[in-house]
């Protein structure tokens, strides 16, 4: 008997997944899918609402996220992993809620508000993507999910779910649960190597999980730190520190942090000491998932198996919800 709760999550195939994928979320799905029934979404239909020019790159990146995943611990086992286009109760459900969403909601997003600037989108905004979190609801809810794992940046979105799954059960029947966020305590978020807010993969400065071991380092050595911070002997500032903020993230020696910060806000301790500091951190979390990683992408036929089957198994569980939808929608005609 099934009594265990249910996870909803993923990601856009659209590069491989950083480091940000791994604080903000990967790592919380490891730790919870023994205990969730949990499904991992390959979110190409999202992707597509940015890229729907470029096919190629999403289905390039469908293996290279699958890789991701199987690398830091998620378990076909115990994780459902499945493709998003590949499961048309999807877009069916989407269609249903887009009734329930305005334009002005749909507009006031604020991660959707983001995306448009910093895309530059403007005006031409296609519908598509302005009406992604209608779709992200659609992912969360044909699977009656009760918890969502993702980074803060995806707070909106669950918002939304909510939302819309109120004004179903209002309107039509009680057949959705309201989803909750689940964030990790630090907020989920690590901050681009360069010390922009997010690491992502447009902006150019992330670290990903499959980069090699000198490229992790060069990436290291090159982050931002204290631009004031000019001869070893001058004090420090570990505010606005992209390597101190790094370290606070990764290093689980508090007491050693502690040390650390005093000794460069006091002076005498240079970057490149403290860079080569993290880096030893980051190699050693690095390197098995590497290795791991290898050890999958030498096996494509497997891992895509891994996809049929997850895949299968989802839509399934969708089809079910979407007969509850159409009854309670009065279009189960015959
Ligand atoms: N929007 C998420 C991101 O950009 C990806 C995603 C799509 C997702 N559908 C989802 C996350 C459903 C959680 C639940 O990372």
């Amino acid at each position: 008997m099934e009594t265990k709760k249910i996870i909803l999550t993923g990601d856009r195939p659209t590069g491989p997944l950083h480091l940000g994928h791994f604080v903000g979320s990967l790592q919380n799905r490891v730790k919870l899918q023994y205990d969730y029934d949990q499904h991992i979404m390959i979110a190409d239909v999202q992707a597509l609402t940015d890229n729907f020019e470029n096919p190629d790159k999403v289905r390039k990146n469908i293996l290279e996220v699958a890789y991701d995943y199987l690398a830091v611990g998620i378990d076909p086992k115990t994780s459902t992993i499945f493709i998003q286009s590949m499961i048309p109760e999807i877009a069916d459900l989407t269609v249903f809620y887009l009734n329930l969403v305005t334009v002005a909601r749909l507009e006031r997003n604020p991660t959707v508000k983001d995306e448009i600037r910093q895309k530059g989108f403007g005006s031409n905004v296609t519908a598509g993507f302005l009406c992604y979190p209608v779709s992200q609801a659609a992912d969360i809810t044909v699977f009656n999910a009760d918890l969502v794992p993702v980074g803060a940046d995806q707070l909106p979105m669950i918002e939304q779910t909510v939302e819309i799954v109120r004004k179903f059960n209002n309107i039509y029947e009680p057949i959705f649960v309201e989803p909750q966020a689940m964030v990790p305590e630090t907020g989920g978020r690590l901050s681009g190597i360069d010390g922009q807010a997010k690491m992502s993969k447009s902006l150019n400065n992330a670290i990903y999980l499959s980069d090699s071991a000198e490229d992790l380092k060069k990436k290291i050595m090159s982050m931002f730190t204290d631009p004031s911070h000019i001869r070893v002997e001058d004090p420090g500032t570990i505010e606005g520190n992209t390597v101190f903020a790094y370290i606070d993230v990764f290093d689980t020696d508090k007491d050693r942090v502690a040390e650390l910060k005093a000794h460069y806000q006091r002076g005498g301790l240079g970057d490149v000491k403290v860079k080569k500091h993290l880096n030893d951190i980051l190699q050693a979390i690095l390197e098995p998932i590497r290795e791991q990683r290898k050890t999958f992408s030498s096996d494509p036929a497997q891992v895509t198996q891994i996809l049929r089957e997850g895949t299968q198994q989802a839509r399934q569980k969708a089809a079910q919800t979407m007969n509850k939808v159409r009854k309670a929608m009065k279009i189960d005609y015959f």
